[in-house]
């Protein structure tokens, strides 16, 4: 098959790219980067484009005409970028994704679309403290498809834009298919982990997500820090177990992934922020620290301090996966320690030199 791969150069996109080829398609990756594929650039049956697709020149129309499926992964998704640049992740994440998905709906090309689990929002023993009878009782935070409610947060804490932008992008896509006019799969991944998740914090001027934070942290024995005390909790998900199932959804045996939404993740990893902090701390001293550099401290910092005005947080997020497995025959195969020292082999051996 001919893809398109939008984001080809990003984390997900950069090993969805690798798997594709090593499939035997046709690839032609659009990204702003490429350093996370270099290694892949001299395939023959890849095209790399590095372009904005912003910038003027950027004929999509053209790409989308030429292949056979679009996948779209272009998105800011750092929630640091979310409270510092909430118009840009408007814009990016819902205005030129929507124009990838009208190209799409008028050249009539099957799109893969990545949303997020971020649209789900909140759980309901969030909104009503100490009114429920066991708020610990996980099905309150097992997100489904096709039949939970979302719970977001008021406009003022901007970090909801990002997961807004994504929900419209979905309900848009979603009237395009009932009227018949867009084949399209929408993905939204659970906190995925693995080698070239990000970049260290002081490599760049960005804000990474938290795995790099804390893997600075442990590389340079700098605090560890967490945000609100750590309490809020996440089920992580390995890089290879995500890209298996990506790989389903592309193949789209007997369409089954015609007009469906699917929840990637692993619904076993669950963690608390400072759990993993916990645990990478404890991996780190077992696997990899120099006896030179001191283990980090754990610390608590407000939500203020961290990440400016305007944060707030999910607070637990648990994936039901009964569709990828049921429709695809997917399962997630790492656990969460195992998970934490593929990824941070890698960081390790890139960085801590
Ligand atoms: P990423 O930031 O590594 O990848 C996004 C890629 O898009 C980057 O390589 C970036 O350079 C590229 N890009 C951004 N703006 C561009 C532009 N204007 N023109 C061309 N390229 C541009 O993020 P990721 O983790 O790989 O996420 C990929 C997608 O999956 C995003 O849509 C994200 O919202 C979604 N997602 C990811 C996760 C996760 O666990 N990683 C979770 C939920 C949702
Ligand atoms: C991420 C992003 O929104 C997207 O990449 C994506 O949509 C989604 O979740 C996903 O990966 O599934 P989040 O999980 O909040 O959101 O991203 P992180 O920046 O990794 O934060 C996780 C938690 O760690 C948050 O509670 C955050 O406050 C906390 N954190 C972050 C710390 O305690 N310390 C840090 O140094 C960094």
């Amino acid at each position: 098959m001919r893809i398109l791969n939008l984001g080809a150069g990003g984390f997900i996109g950069s090993h969805l790219t690798e798997h594709l080829l090593s499939s035997g398609h046709e690839v032609t990756g659009v990204d702003t980067h490429a350093d996370k594929i270099e290694d892949l650039l001299d395939h023959r049956n890849f095209r790399f484009i590095q372009k904005d697709i912003r910038q003027s020149g950027f004929d999509l129309d053209r790409l989308v005409s030429e292949t056979d499926l679009v996948i779209d992964l272009i998105a800011y998704a750092n929630p640091g970028i979310y409270l510092r640049q909430p118009l840009d992740v408007f814009r990016l994440n819902f205005i030129e994704n929507m124009k990838i998905a009208e190209c799409c709906v008028s050249r009539q090309k099957r799109l893969v679309q990545f949303s997020s689990c971020e649209v789900y929002g909140k759980t309901a023993a969030s909104v009503v403290p100490g009114k429920l009878q066991d708020p610990e009782d996980p099905a309150l935070a097992i997100f489904s498809e096709d039949d939970t409610d979302f719970i977001l947060g008021p406009v003022a804490k901007h970090r909801w834009i990002y997961a807004c932008s994504k929900q419209l992008l979905e309900r848009v896509l979603h009237a395009y298919g009932l009227e018949g006019r867009l084949s399209y799969t929408i993905i939204r991944p659970f906190n995925f982990i693995g080698p070239k998740i990000d970049y260290l914090p002081s490599d760049t001027d960005g804000f990474p997500r938290v795995f790099p934070h804390f893997m600075e942290a442990l590389i340079k024995g700098t605090p560890m820090k967490l945000v609100d005390g750590g309490r809020h909790r996440r089920c992580y998900t390995d890089i290879e177990d995500a890209v298996a199932c990506i790989g389903r959804i592309v193949d789209n045996p007997g369409r089954v992934c015609d007009g469906q939404i699917f929840n990637i993740g692993s619904p076993e990893n669950e963690v608390s922020i400072r759990g993993l902090a916990e645990l990478m701390r404890d991996l780190y001293a077992e696997r990899f620290r120099k006896p030179d550099v001191p283990l980090p401290e754990i610390v608590e910092v407000t939500a203020e301090a961290f990440y400016g005005k305007g944060y707030d947080d999910s607070d637990r997020r648990i994936p039901d996966i009964s569709k990828a497995r049921t429709l695809l025959g997917w399962e997630p195969r790492f656990g969460l320690k195992e998970i934490l020292e593929r990824a941070m082999q890698y960081y390790v051996r890139e960085h801590a030199s």
